[in-house]
């Protein structure tokens, strides 16, 4: 890499370098199409770099290199926004979508007004001011006039660009847009925040804002936000309608939602079908949306319609309700996770929501139990909104029996009963002993995990069986499992013995990653592993890792590298990965491209009838590469189904076991995203 550093001189190489990794970050980050390897683009910012550290007042406030500031924490400034951030008038009915349609072919005096209808993105609003084509500063609404200046934040966005491109670069425009996070992101940050006995997020829109906030900006960059523009406050570019702002701001480097995302429309008819369509497709989209906005297509009009103090005139949301039902809760269990984190679950009267079938809830901490006020017995709203997991909403206090009392965490962990614990400043309450069944168990059943080892046919049931029994008491002891030990367990026989004790020979020559993952490292979720595996010589280097050197690694901080250098420094791991080693397990150092936080990430599909545009091969390598499972029989445990032409029996199937089934177009769009 040193010798590539030597071959920019000038300040003009410098430049033309830093035009390049702009390039290139597009088209990795907005079109997911990279045109050159990863190795390629490593060299390239590692020359990048180089020469910014001997040249520092040559560097340009947008090179890639300036996307995490290293400054140090620091409040947020207020400024006024140059043209007030306004709210958009909303409704939850289709005949006040009508009226809204009526009132403005009244107001122009017009017999037909085209509208262009959009997404509504759940997030949270964000000014972004360029001068002279550069990014200048990025405000929040605030209170619509004053806002909170988190530029330095919002840099670390890899969508948001820094400069413009294109030709026709106003001097000053302030763009509007949503900042959101993907539901993958969303979930596993929750996950994360629950590990670590923090209050999880209740949803991504409030896990974007409270992201945007964070004063450290390193560790906003970690919440990997996102960004879609929709509007122009102000600049002097020639355009005349909503559709070409979308065009024009796609033309200078905005994320801007889809094509087939936004539709001209003419008539409320039109709207509204767009509206089913949105509707219909919401469950499948990667991210959050909480209905559709309605905007007059044409600027001028817009002008002549104006506001109405706080909403303007051309403008109305359509929301969509969340899917809801009501159902008893027969009971309030305990879980006890794999680092002794109690979670307080619902369990309930099984009903039907949303195309499938839930029983369960989970109720997240004690707080959440104590905010909603849930007693066993209780009747309660669940709904899943845009998100696929269901939540309980609210209690019908009305229905509530007399009798009922209100529910208190167990003081006393629900498996091996040691006194629970509840640390200053955490939400969580857990368990503290390390050799708990149910923590044991969850460990265990962890690194079997597909996200882990993958080892098939060890399910939750299985492991607990094979730990209960005394067969296995630490994960290496499944390296030691043979079929006579097997025939102890029950429902096993000669066929599921050879499934599971073939599953566990090939997940001996796992990925370094996965089996970094599969030790249940704090903090270290797939994302650290691989990059981990991707730095480390091989696994006697991640024993020896010092904090110092993880610290070098980008996207590790400071409490990552010292969770990290203190799980290899403990007795116990290292005796564990010892005998992991000595019973066979060779992790293998493959640089394997996955994506992370895709929809298909961690979960099975399957495939049914014939696909148009893949083969069956093309249509698995896909999904796997997105970091999904391909399984040839279908089950309660299917994600989605992907259904072409000629479905064979798995289409009734899965549609009787409520799996989300995906067409090929479906199929396609997920691919791309
Ligand atoms: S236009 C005058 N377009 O919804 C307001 N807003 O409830 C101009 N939002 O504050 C906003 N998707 O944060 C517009 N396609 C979209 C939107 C959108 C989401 C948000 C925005 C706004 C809020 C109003």
């Amino acid at each position: 890499m040193s010798e590539r550093a030597q071959q920019i001189h000038t300040q003009q190489e410098y430049i033309k370098l830093v035009d390049e990794m702009v390039e290139h970050d597009k088209h990795y980050y907005d079109e997911c199409k990279p045109l050159i390897s990863d190795f390629e683009y490593d060299q390239k910012m590692h020359e990048l770099i180089c020469f910014e550290k001997q040249h520092p007042d040559w560097i340009l406030p947008y090179s890639p290199t300036q996307r995490v500031s290293e400054g140090a924490t620091k409040g947020f400034v207020q400024r006024t926004h140059l043209v007030p951030m306004q709210s958009l008038g909303n409704t939850y009915s289709e005949n006040e979508l009508g009226d809204f349609v009526k009132r403005v072919l009244k107001l122009l005096d017009r017999k037909e007004v085209d509208f262009c209808c959009e997404l509504k993105m759940d997030g949270t609003a964000i000014s972004l001011t360029y001068k002279k084509g550069q990014l200048s500063h990025a405000l929040t609404r605030g209170n619509g006039q004053v806002g909170d200046d988190v530029t330095e934040n919002i840099k670390t966005i890899k969508s948001v660009p820094l400069k413009l491109t294109g030709n026709n670069i106003p001097d000053v425009m302030e763009v509007r847009g949503e900042i959101f996070l993907s539901l993958a992101t969303f979930h596993a940050l929750n996950a994360q925040r629950e590990e670590e006995g923090l209050e999880p997020f209740a949803n991504p829109r409030n896990a974007a804002a409270g992201s945007l906030k964070l004063l450290d900006s390193r560790e906003a960059a970690k919440r990997k936000l996102n960004l879609v523009c929709y509007a122009i406050a102000q600049d002097q570019s020639p355009r005349d309608t909503q559709l070409e702002t979308l065009e024009y701001l796609r033309d200078l480097g905005f994320p801007v939602s889809k094509p087939e995302h936004v539709s001209k429309a003419s008539n409320i008819n039109e709207i509204w079908n767009f509206a089913q369509k949105i509707h219909h497709l919401r469950e499948l989209l990667p991210f959050e949306i909480d209905g559709i906005v309605v905007k007059v297509n044409d600027l001028r009009a817009q002008d002549i319609l104006g506001t109405t103090g706080k909403t303007p005139r051309f403008a109305m949301a359509y929301k969509f309700e969340s899917e809801k039902a009501i159902t008893r809760v027969n009971d309030i269990s305990v879980q006890v996770g794999r680092t002794g984190v109690l979670t307080p679950v619902a369990e309930l009267e099984p009903v039907h929501l949303a195309g499938s079938m839930i029983s369960r809830a989970t109720l997240h901490n004690a707080d959440e139990v104590k905010r909603l006020d849930i007693r066993i017995g209780d009747w309660v709203v669940i709904e899943k909104g845009g998100d696929v997991i269901p939540k309980v909403a609210r209690v019908e206090f009305s229905k509530r029996p007399i009798e009922s009392k209100s529910w208190k965490m167990p003081t006393s962990c629900p498996v091996c009963q040691a006194a629970v614990v509840h640390r200053e400043g955490e939400v969580a309450i857990r368990c503290p002993n390390p050799k708990c069944l149910g923590q044991r168990v969850r460990k265990i059943f962890y690194f079997a995990s597909k996200q882990a080892m993958d080892i098939e046919h060890m399910g939750e049931r299985v492991v607990e069986q094979l730990v209960k029994k005394g067969l296995v008491s630490r994960i290496s002891d499944i390296y030691l499992l043979d079929e006579n030990k097997l025939a102890a367990l029950e429902g096993f026989k000669e066929k599921s013995i050879r499934n599971l004790l073939e599953s566990i020979e090939r997940s001996r020559n796992c990925p370094l990653s996965r089996f970094i993952m599969g030790l249940g490292i704090k903090s270290v979720g797939n994302e650290t592993a691989e990059l981990l595996a991707d730095n480390m010589r091989d696994l006697d280097h991640l024993l020896q890792i010092t904090e110092k050197e993880l610290l070098e690694m980008d996207g590790i901080g400071e409490k990552t590298a010292r969770l990290i250098a203190d799980y290899f420094r403990d007795a116990d791991h290292r005796e564990e990965i010892r005998l992991l080693l000595q019973h066979g397990v060779t992790p293998q150092r493959v640089k394997k491209k996955i994506v992370i936080g895709h929809a298909f990430s961690g979960k099975a599909l399957v495939l049914t009838g014939s696909l148009e545009n893949y083969t069956r091969d093309e249509a698995s390598r896909l999904i796997k590469e997105r970091g999904g499972h391909v399984s040839d029989s279908l089950s309660k445990k299917t994600d989605y189904l992907i259904v072409g032409s000629d479905p064979g029996s798995k289409f009734d199937k899965a549609q009787k076991l409520g799996i989300q089934i995906l067409s090929e177009d479906q199929f396609r769009r997920l691919v791309e995203s």
